[in-house]
């Protein structure tokens, strides 16, 4: 059992003030929401300002690689030259690409084209080619903290299906960022994905959702966006997640390449378009931490 910590003792939050002015009655009322059967935070998926700090640093790197690769990207290229980017300028800053040997995985990046749902593994032999819709999702370590974020990248003149698909993945992000506020729950966030995707005719992925990270790569929550309203994990100041969703043109279903057992393909061959947001969780709502 965890020890009860007195009203006088530093708070477990590490901020050095004293447990009954810092997160005493955020435990209480938490508690609370417990005991009405909720599923709630447990201590360690709380970031304090430090962490916070150290983070915000990883996802200085984050952004500017995919910054730079919007600079970059063009017909012609293949996905490992991709890769070659990423890596580089992660390094030269600082920092260490996340997914390189992560559980295996043997690239600096993910690049899923068209209907690569996500984890595609940069290739030599992927050329990219005008019409092209993919994802870049970038991850850096620096110092120990992690952060995550992916974007959507057009190829020339893309079709007017497509376009729309990568506009309304897009939109998903901010239609979820309204609903990250304290005391909600990621069921608000997930449902409102979920609503918003298929009122324009679209399937949201199921077996592959968000996470927590930043200490970790990936961390507890799993994310889903296909929860529903005052369900799954309360979200309290100092939680931080991704927001991910995938996005289908058609039909729900996925399946794993067999051969690499990483990259998600739409089952039924249509696109499929994904962004990725890295967010904290704040007293009045929420902050953008990597996009
Ligand atoms: N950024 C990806 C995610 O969180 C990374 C997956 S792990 C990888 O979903 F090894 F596939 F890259
Ligand atoms: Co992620």
């Amino acid at each position: 059992m965890a020890q009860k910590i007195g009203r006088n003792d530093p708070c477990w939050c590490k901020s050095g003030r004293k447990y009954k002015t810092c997160h005493q009655a955020f435990d209480a009322k938490i508690a609370r929401i417990k005991e009405e059967g909720h599923i709630v935070p447990d201590h360690d998926m709380i970031k304090n300002a430090e962490q916070i700090a150290g983070i915000k640093e990883s996802a200085k790197i984050n952004i500017a690689v995919l910054d730079y690769i919007a600079e970059q990207i063009h017909e012609g290229m293949s996905t490992e030259e991709i890769d070659r980017m990423v890596h580089e300028k992660t390094t030269r800053m600082g920092g260490i690409p996340a997914t390189l040997n992560y559980q295996g995985f043997p690239k600096s990046s993910c690049t899923s084209v068209n209907e690569q749902v996500c984890h595609g593994i940069p290739s030599e032999q992927d050329i990219l080619k005008e019409g092209d819709i993919l994802n870049v999702d970038i991850s850096t370590i620096l110092n120990g903290y992690y952060s995550d974020s992916s974007r959507m990248f057009c190829i020339g003149e893309v079709s007017p299906e497509k376009q729309k698909l990568v506009k309304v993945a897009r939109e998903c992000i901010d239609v979820g960022l309204k609903e990250v506020k304290p005391w909600g729950f990621l069921g608000d966030m997930g449902q409102a994905i979920h609503d918003y995707a298929y009122a324009h005719g679209y399937t949201v992925v199921r077996e592959i959702g968000g996470h927590g990270v930043g200490l970790e790569f990936h961390e507890d929550p799993w994310v889903s966006y296909n929860s529903k309203r005052g369900t799954e994990m309360l979200m309290v100041p100092g939680m931080m997640f991704t927001i991910e969703p995938m996005i289908n043109m058609g039909r729900v279903e996925i399946y794993i390449d067999d051969a690499n057992g990483w990259t998600a393909y739409t089952e039924d061959g249509k696109p499929s378009a994904q962004w990725e947001v890295q967010v904290l969780v704040t007293d009045d709502g929420y902050e953008i931490i990597s996009y």
